[in-house]
């Protein structure tokens, strides 16, 4: 990735960090709303239409998300890359575990999917402190709604005394078999 300029006032080694910093931030978004749209179509059982329809803002926020932060590469001076085999090379996490399963399973796993995406954005925030201000203030507006969209999907799995059903899951799969409740509970790969 290289720039034949910046922003004014950024230096151009810094424009670059920021740059390579906001596409990792960006495959991240586009693969979750990818995701976002699996879940919608793949969650099945009780409480089905809830969840369905849940989801559907948090995707088009989500792209709205991606979309800030692809014209942000490019004022800065630099080629955001949003061509899905350029996402599937470079993302560090695999792909989504689950298809066909049940509303808390897949509830259980996307807590986990956005827990990786909630703290990767704020490891970018702490990076930007000394790189770009004017980014970072682009991912901490993000960062609220995101953090507020993981506990749409935590309210649907914590009980009473606040405890999160899939506490200390580390996988998506494993998140799902401990909320798996029989019926409407298939379909893991
Ligand atoms: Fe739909």
């Amino acid at each position: 990735m290289a720039s034949k300029y910046t922003v004014p006032g950024l230096e151009p080694g810094k424009g670059q960090k920021v740059a390579e910093t906001l596409q990792g931030r960006l495959n991240s978004l586009l693969d979750l709303q990818l995701t976002l749209k699996h879940i919608h179509w793949n969650v099945v059982g009780a409480n089905f239409i809830g969840v369905h329809e849940m989801l559907d803002p948090q995707v088009d926020a989500v792209r709205a998300m991606s979309d800030t932060l692809a014209e942000r590469i490019a004022t800065l001076g630099f080629e955001p890359v949003g061509t899905p085999g350029y996402i599937a090379a470079h993302r560090t996490w695999d792909d989504y575990s689950l298809n066909r399963a049940g509303t808390q399973e897949h509830l259980a796993a996307l807590d986990l999917v956005y827990s990786g995406v909630v703290a990767d954005h704020r490891a970018a925030i702490i990076q930007f402190d000394d790189l770009d201000l004017v980014s970072q203030d682009l991912l901490i507006a993000q960062s609220e709604q995101l953090e507020l969209f993981q506990w749409f999907v935590r309210a649907h799995l914590e009980d009473r005394s606040g405890r999160i059903a899939s506490e200390g899951a580390s996988t998506e799969v494993g998140a799902a078999e401990t909320v798996s409740s029989g019926p409407g509970s298939a379909g893991t790969r």
